[in-house]
């Protein structure tokens, strides 16, 4: 397979901001964000409870964080809520645009930039947390990204990130139903499908094992990962199916079919002191 340049990945990104197509209100207006948490703080997707547990925002107050493919701002604006000092980071300007916007629309303040996270304008051991979420598998070489969030960290500081998981339910099985069963998907390899997850256009799409997600943060210590996000729609995929048998079913989040098939895989790590 020929790798996808970084000139691809930006120019998806610019026109297609994350979960944009989706949301009907013009992004960057306050009816767009709360259309966006409301979606991203679903049951079935990454309620708030559940991010904070990974993320710590409500014991992040007076902590340097900076976010590398910040999108739209959402997870920066969580730990600026509770006094974290900020810094958001994305290759694209829509991102930078629309995570400003936020932040002026919730009177938070944060810093952002418009750079590849590849090159990160900072000094070493600037940050107490370096996260990334929803990126790195979006990126043919993770390694070097992951070596400059080490780099910027400082000693005993934590890196977060989100990774699309090889073993989900929806890796191993729905898209081979849709290559089978949904006209826009018949005819696609398994790793058009992938790519489509985000968008049709987009460039490139990938999933990690645990063994390969562990591998990326070798030379960190206090490893942890941890499964999650598996929809009803998902699991019982025959449409409307969900809707009837939802009241019987066990909360969509950790339940043990998103802790063991999830699609995304939260790993985190220290960078030793
Ligand atoms: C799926 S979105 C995730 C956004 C955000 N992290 C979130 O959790 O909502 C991926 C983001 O990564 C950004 N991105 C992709 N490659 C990047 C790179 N090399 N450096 C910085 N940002 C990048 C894209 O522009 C896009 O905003």
């Amino acid at each position: 397979m020929t790798p996808v340049a970084n000139t691809e990945v930006k120019s998806f990104w610019e026109a297609n901001p994350v979960a944009a197509e989706g949301i009907a209100a013009t992004a960057g207006t306050p009816e767009f964000f709360r259309s966006f948490d409301a979606i991203r703080e679903a049951d079935d997707c990454e309620p708030w409870s559940f991010s904070d547990e990974i993320h710590g925002y409500s014991t992040s107050a007076g902590k340097r964080v900076l976010d590398v493919g910040c999108g739209n701002g959402y997870v920066l604006a969580q730990y600026a809520k509770f006094g974290a000092d900020v810094t958001g980071v994305d290759l694209t300007q829509t991102a930078i645009n629309l995570s400003q916007a936020r932040f002026a629309l919730a009177g938070l303040t944060g810093a952002f930039h418009t750079t590849d996270g590849h090159r990160l304008p900072f000094p070493d051991a600037s940050f107490d947390i370096a996260c990334s979420m929803g990126v790195l598998h979006h990126i043919e070489d993770p390694h070097p990204m992951i070596a400059e969030m080490r780099r910027v960290l400082k000693p005993g500081g934590r890196i977060i990130l989100m990774l699309y998981y090889r073993g989900s339910w929806k890796y191993q099985v729905v898209f081979r139903v849709k290559r089978l069963f949904d006209p826009r998907y018949r005819g696609k390899s398994q790793q058009e499908a992938l790519n489509m997850n985000d968008g049709d256009d987009c460039p490139l799409a990938k999933v990690y094992t645990r063994g390969q997600a562990r591998s990326l943060l070798a030379g960190f210590t206090e490893y942890h990962d941890e499964l999650n996000q598996l929809s009803f729609r998902q699991l019982l995929l025959v449409p409307g199916l969900d809707r009837l048998l939802r009241r019987l079913l066990p909360a969509a989040n950790r339940n043990i079919f998103a802790r063991t098939m999830g699609w995304n895989l939260y790993i985190k790590a220290m960078k030793p002191s």
